[in-house]
């Protein structure tokens, strides 16, 4: 974390943090579990929600955690902003500061966007995504999964399958689980690993499917289809499909299957697979809610420097 406690990436998080927020998500899905799942730990405070590029999941859970913490939200997408006439990043932001917000969650097809965001605001800025850099809450998200359907990360094996190359997910994703504990092999054709990044980042590198087979986990990436340009990553996509989409028939009993969506089914992932109610696809949908109020608890209340403040706020859930 930041001194001033922003979420930009994994690479800025010790694993005392992900402890800490893994935690705080634990205490907040217990207020899920009661009839009225709203507290009011927030209250008072602003939340701007910036998606620069599409969102489904993201978008609608940060917007959900931070009503049932009783913020203030605002909303903001894509297309339909004052960007669109030219409007850079740092004026928007500066507008925007306007309404006093305590937290930017931001999403931006750049690598780098919410880092350079972070300087223009005295506000905690959230990484929702930038471009194919970091996705640091989905990767806790993907730890919170792991640990309540499987059990402790330290020690498991994390095969994360496919299009690495443009894939924040599996940046935010090796960086995490690596820093749990767990021994990652990223799996896919060479055209779609950056080796030497993945290496560095402590995983190991296969392009053989049939390496997932030690895994307990297969994390299934989405082919980004619309990052890729004019192609040639791979001869197509039905010879993608029959070299590397995870299937039924490519796994073991027990194994357990995730993808943080959306999912193109039958091309990295059978639509078999996507609706087998024993891969953890839709528990990660589910606590991506408790996850991300954690995150904005995290950054809003200082929790993250330990303050009493963020303690007291905490009990009064
Ligand atoms: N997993 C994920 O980031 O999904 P969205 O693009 O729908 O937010």
């Amino acid at each position: 974390m930041s001194a001033r406690a922003s979420l930009l990436g994994i690479a800025d998080l010790g694993a005392d943090d992900v402890g800490r927020i893994l935690d705080t998500a634990g205490r907040f899905g217990q207020v899920m579990d009661r009839d009225i799942k709203k507290v009011p730990t927030l209250r008072g405070r602003t939340v701007v929600n910036l998606f620069l590029e599409p969102s489904t999941r993201t978008s609608t859970s940060f917007e959900l955690a931070a009503k049932r913490l009783s913020a203030d939200v605002l909303s903001i997408k894509g297309t339909g902003t004052s960007m669109d006439k030219g409007e850079t990043l740092k004026d928007t932001i500066l507008t925007l500061e306007a309404y006093d917000p305590d937290v930017f969650v931001i999403r931006h097809p750049q690598v780098g966007a919410c880092r350079l965001a972070d300087g223009y605001t005295d506000a905690s800025v959230v990484n929702a995504g930038d471009g194919t850099g970091e996705h640091p809450s989905q990767a806790l998200l993907d730890l919170y999964t792991v640990q309540r359907e499987v059990g402790p990360i330290k020690g498991l094996h994390v095969a994360i399958v496919g299009d690495v190359l443009h894939s924040r997910v599996a940046r935010s994703g090796i960086r995490a689980f690596t820093l749990m504990g767990a021994k990652v092999t990223v799996v896919a054709p060479p055209t779609l690993v950056p080796r030497h990044l993945a290496e560095a980042l402590g995983a190991e590198v296969s392009s053989d499917i049939r390496d997932i087979a030690d895994a307990d986990i297969v994390y299934v990436l989405r082919m980004q289809l619309e990052r890729m340009g004019a192609g040639g990553f791979v001869p197509s996509l039905d010879e993608y499909a029959r070299m590397y989409q995870v299937d039924h028939a490519r796994l073991r009993p027990g194994q357990r299957v995730m993808h943080a969506g959306p999912v193109n089914r039958g091309v990295e992932i059978s639509g078999a697979l996507v609706d087998d109610p024993e891969t953890l696809i839709e528990a990660q949908a589910t606590n991506g809610v408790v996850v991300r109020m954690a995150v904005l608890y995290d950054v809003a209340t200082g929790a993250a420097g330990g303050s009493a403040q963020g303690d007291a706020a905490l009990e009064a859930a």
